[in-house]
């Protein structure tokens, strides 16, 4: 139906005659000439009509935004005067000679340039509106551009695309399940995939080596920027390797996207172990383009008469820490409270601060409420410790490690946000060295990746002493956000049984809910090892989105549903009879 795409026009068309399809983005009337502004995926172009020819005029004149047409004319420089620069159209227009009204539109819900003024909730109730937009188009533009990148460079390695199923049994990933019930086994369930783990690690025992996917998962978890129930992983396994093979080969993948969508040369990727990353940056995914760390100061602070300082200082789960922001003696007070009810949100009670007016007058050059609490010494090593210059201020948090860290660790990201410290625009690293479990609130052990990640002990010394035990697992990081984790697994049912059994699965659940992997394991299954990166979370970097919401076509709201199908919705109770399903009332009709 059509010669060219509208945004494929030059100069060197002009003289052509030429045939457009798409919608009118923009009508203006000129005194007796129509200008059309039409739009395609590729870009817009000025078609003008002028009365000589009175039945495409008469249609010119008829149509409105967001009709679609079909024109013929010809291309001609624009006039003198009259060339826009900033448009890649922008030489040329076209001189209409036909014009035919594909389809009318209604007005649309929103203009394409008053998205913002319209709210995200009736973008997405109209997104095929919403996705017309030059800018929606060009992300998933991207997108595409990265996932054809990565199945061709993972095709060049050796890797097999393989699916797996969506109806399956439950996959442990951290998450709730969606479940789907069955009808042909009645109160029975299938649970959608978290992540196809256990498959990928089944085709590994069938020897197929190298596998990738570019696999949906399902989560029914809390929703964040950076998470949608229903996402995209770009899944990979391979046999016979260490950590190192399988990081320096997505390190090589990652590399050569961006250099190759982006003209970003990333460089090596540091590595930083799990433990340095919580005590420096207070976070397993440290923004490293942000120059402030973290400093422990508990053993200053044991025998300060500031209790909230010498509580923590004393106790095994405590942590003091301080975070010096170099020239923030400027923050107003009104600053500093908002700071302190930002840390609120991860459970700190308060933010003490210290102003580091002179740093060489102990006694009156540093400003704060707790300075009075802190002798003379303290005051000293603390200024030493964190490398504090007049103008500065320092920030402290005191409470148990987990809440320290959480909060110390946001407010780092925050001020390094809010001020812009920023020295870099991309800082990639892998974090490493991992613990296996970590502590949950009743007092029980978690895996910290999954429970098919292998330790780097043997069987023995994991159960001897599971807290201390490190993991083959690795996080592959960027600009703060977790892009990818992987491990190397455990392939042996001994070990895979140990790691059951310290997470308190018992030896009936483990045959009920992985009976089929621990049998994998006894027949012949290989070393192995792999890494999923979060699709939707990678777009979303390299396309300088705020959301995850931005770069996938029809996203879910923070609620988990989709304003657009009015998905999730009723069944009919003939459906439900077919399932042998009964409702009962929901917890608000109760
Ligand atoms: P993990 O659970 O770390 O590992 O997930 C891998 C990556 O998937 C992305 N991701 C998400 N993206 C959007 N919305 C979500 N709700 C969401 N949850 C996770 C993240 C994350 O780094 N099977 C293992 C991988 C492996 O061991 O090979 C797994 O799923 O970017
Ligand atoms: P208060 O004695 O409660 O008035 O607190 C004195 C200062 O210590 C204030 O600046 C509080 O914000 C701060 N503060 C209180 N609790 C904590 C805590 N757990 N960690 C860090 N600072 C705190």
């Amino acid at each position: 139906m059509r010669s060219h795409y509208c945004g494929a026009l030059r100069k060197e068309h002009v003289g052509q005659e030429i045939t457009l399809c798409g919608w009118v983005h923009r009508r203006r009337d000129h005194g007796g000439v129509i200008f059309l502004d039409v739009r395609d995926r590729d870009g817009i172009t000025q078609v003008v009509f002028d009365p000589d020819r009175e039945e495409s005029f008469a249609t010119a004149d008829s149509v409105r935004n967001e009709y679609v047409i079909q024109l013929t004319g010809i291309v001609r420089d624009r006039p003198e005067g009259t060339i826009n620069k900033e448009m890649p159209t922008g030489e040329i227009e076209v001189l209409g000679h036909s014009l035919i009204v594909l389809n009318k539109a209604e007005t649309p819900p929103f203009q394409l340039d008053e998205h913002q003024s319209v709210g995200e909730d009736i973008r997405l109730k109209y997104r095929y509106v919403d996705l017309r937009r030059p800018e929606m188009l060009a992300k998933l533009r991207l997108r595409s551009k990265i996932t054809t990148a990565i199945r061709n460079h993972l095709d060049g390695e050796g890797f097999l695309d393989i699916e797996t199923p969506i109806l399956t049994r439950a996959t442990p990933e951290g998450a709730r399940d969606y479940l789907v019930p069955s009808r042909t086994h009645a109160n029975n369930f299938f649970a959608l995939p978290q992540s196809p783990q256990l498959f990928k690690q089944l085709l590994m025992v069938s020897g197929m080596d190298r596998y990738y996917q570019i696999a949906k998962c399902f989560r029914d978890e809390d929703l964040r920027a950076d998470r949608q129930p229903e996402f995209t992983q770009i899944d990979i396994e391979a046999s016979f390797v260490s950590e190192e093979d399988i990081m320096s080969i997505t390190e090589g993948m990652i590399r050569n996207l961006f250099k190759e969508t982006l003209d970003v040369d990333l460089g090596a990727f540091p590595r930083m172990p799990y433990s340095e990353a919580m005590e420096k940056y207070g976070s397993d995914k440290p923004d490293m383009r942000i120059p402030l760390e973290l400093v422990d100061v508990a053993d200053l602070m044991t025998e300060v008469e500031f209790k909230v300082f010498s509580g923590p200082a004393k106790d095994p789960k405590g942590r003091v820490t301080a975070l010096r922001l170099p020239k923030g003696a400027e923050l107003t007070r009104k600053q500093i409270d908002e700071y302190t009810k930002y840390v609120g949100i991860y459970g700190a009670k308060g933010l003490a601060y210290i102003k580091v007016n002179n740093k060489d007058d102990l006694e009156e050059g540093l400003q704060a409420p707790i300075v009075k609490f802190l002798p003379i010494d303290v005051r000293k090593a603390v200024l030493e410790r964190t490398g504090a210059e007049n103008g500065d201020i320092i920030f402290f948090g005191a409470d148990s490690a987990k809440v320290v860290t959480e909060a110390l660790g946001a407010l780092r990201c925050k001020l390094g946000e809010d001020m812009d410290l920023y020295t870099c625009a991309w800082a990639p690293l892998w974090v490493v060295d991992f613990p296996m479990f970590e502590e949950t609130s009743d007092g029980g052990l978690t895996a910290i990746h999954h429970p098919f990640t292998a330790p780097s002990c043997t069987p023995e010394e994991l159960k001897a002493n599971p807290a201390a035990a490190l993991s083959k697992a690795y996080d592959m990081v960027l600009n703060g956000c977790e892009l990818g984790g992987g491990s190397i697994r455990i392939h042996d049912q001994t070990m895979q049984q140990a790691v059951f059994e310290i997470l308190g699965i018992s030896e009936e659940e483990q045959a009920e809910k992985f009976g089929f992997l621990l049998d994998a394991l006894k027949f012949g299954a290989p070393p192995h090892g792999g890494l999923a990166f979060g699709l939707d979370r990678l777009v979303m970097l390299m396309t300088g989105s705020d959301s995850i919401r931005e770069v996938i076509a029809f996203p879910k709201t923070q609620s988990a549903s989709c304003m657009m199908t009015d998905a999730p919705g009723e069944v009919s109770s003939k459906q439900l009879r077919e399932l042998n399903i009964k409702l009962r009332k929901s917890a608000t009709e109760e």
